[in-house]
C-alpha cells in the first residue's frame, strides 16, 4: 500500500472517491495525510470520518507562499507520502525535487484548453459553454512548474449539451473525474507511467 497525501480546498468529493476505493481495496494506496488550504473545507470532515490525519496549511497560517509550501513539504516528508494528489486544491503547489513526476492534479476540462489562472470550478464550465465546444471532460496531469500545464496522464470526455448550464455540465464532467482520478493514481503508484517530454505513456499492468 503506497502512502499518499491528498491536497484539497473544498468539498472533497474526489477525496471521498479515493478514500472509498482505498478502503474497498480497489486502490493500492494508504491516504496518510489530507492537507487543506481552507479550515472550512468539508473534505477535512470526510478525512476525519475516515480516520485520516489532517492539516490546514495556507499563506494565511504560514505568512507567505514560500513558507506555506515549505510546511507542506515538511508534512509530506513526515507522513512518508510517496505521491501527492491535488484534488480540488486551488493554490499552486511548489513540490520538492524528490516528488518530481509524483504529483497529480485533476482539472475539470480538456487541457490545454480552458485551463490556467482563474479557470477553476464553475469558471471553467462557463468558459466551455461560452466557447461553443461540443465536448468537454477532465484532465489528470503531472504537476510541473506552471499552473495546469504538466504532462497529461489521462483524459475522459463527455458531451456538452445545448441546454447545459455550468452546473449541469460540471455534474457530467464530475462523473468522468470520479473515474479518471483513481485510475491515474493507480498508474502512478504502480509505477506504470513513463514520462517522455510532454508525453506520458502507460506501461501494461504486471
Ligand atoms: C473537481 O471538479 C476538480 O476538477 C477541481 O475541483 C473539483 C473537485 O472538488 N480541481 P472537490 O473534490 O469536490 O473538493
Amino acid at each position: 500500500m503506497t502512502p499518499i497525501a491528498v491536497l484539497i480546498s473544498g468539498t472533497g468529493r474526489l477525496l471521498q472517491e479515493l478514500i472509498d476505493r482505498s478502503q474497498a481495496g480497489e486502490l493500492p494506496v494508504k491516504i496518510a495525510l489530507v492537507i487543506s488550504s481552507s479550515p472550512s473545507a468539508y473534505g477535512l470532515e470526510r478525512a476525519a470520518q475516515a480516520g485520516i490525519p489532517t492539516a490546514v496549511v495556507s499563506t494565511r497560517t504560514e505568512g507567505s507562499e514560500a513558507r506555506r509550501d515549505e510546511k507542506i513539504c515538511l508534512l509530506l516528508e513526515r507522513c512518508g507520502a510517496q505521491a501527492v494528489v491535488l484534488a480540488g486544491y486551488l493554490a499552486y503547489f511548489r513540490y520538492p525535487q524528490q516528488l518530481t513526476n509524483r504529483v497529480l492534479n485533476i482539472h475539470p476540462a480538456l487541457l490545454p484548453g480552458f485551463g490556467g489562472k482563474g479557470l477553476w470550478g464553475h469558471h471553467v464550465h462557463e468558459a466551455v459553454l461560452k466557447s461553443g465546444v461540443k465536448v468537454s471532460g477532465c484532465t489528470v496531469h503531472l504537476v510541473d512548474e506552471h499552473y495546469d500545464h504538466g504532462p497529461i496522464v489521462l483524459q475522459r470526455t463527455c458531451p456538452v449539451l445545448d441546454d447545459d448550464t455550468p452546473d449541469t455540465l460540471a455534474a457530467r464532467v464530475f462523473q468522468e473525474e470520479r473515474l479518471a482520478l483513481p485510475q491515474a493514481v493507480r498508474l502512478l503508484v504502480e509505477k506504470r507511467l513513463v514520462v517522455e517530454g510532454r508525453r506520458v505513456k502507460q506501461l501494461p499492468a504486471q
